[in-house]
């Protein structure tokens, strides 16, 4: 009877190994959904990220940040902004990537009217 019940354990054993093994799987094919996605969505960046100090608008100048609809920087040095930071501001290197960096500064050339 013990034995029985050794064999079970050890079935029961393979059988959640088993069932552990489907759920990795599953994300490796969500992963594999994602390169589909390549645009990268400078918007929901700007609003996750920099309204905060920024506003909505990209006129709050909170903490002393610069109204993005006077700025006159060119992509290149807002991309070198956002990346490295600049006084009070804070450097995205480490939360965005690349690609997520020069959208959001494309975003920020977009979307505010320059004067
Ligand atoms: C902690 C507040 C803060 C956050 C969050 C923030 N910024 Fe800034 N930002 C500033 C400040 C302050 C300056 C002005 C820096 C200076 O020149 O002294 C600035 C300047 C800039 C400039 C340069 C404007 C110019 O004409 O000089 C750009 C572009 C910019 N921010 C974009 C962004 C983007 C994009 C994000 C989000 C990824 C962001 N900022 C998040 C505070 C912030």
């Amino acid at each position: 009877m013990k034995k029985y019940y050794l064999i079970a354990l050890v079935l029961g054993i393979f059988f959640a190994c088993g069932g552990s093994d489907k759920p990795s799987s599953k994300s490796s094919s969500v992963s594999n959904n994602s390169p589909a996605k390549k645009e990268v969505d400078g918007k929901k960046i700007w609003k996750s990220l920099c309204i905060a100090c920024h506003g909505l608008y990209g006129d709050m100048e909170v903490n002393g940040a610069k109204n993005l609809n006077l700025s006159t920087l060119a992509l290149e040095e807002r991309i070198e902004i956002i990346t490295n930071g600049k006084n009070v501001m804070t450097p995205f290197k480490g939360t965005l990537s690349e690609e997520e960096i020069k959208a959001v500064a494309q975003y920020t050339i977009d979307a505010f009217k320059k004067k």
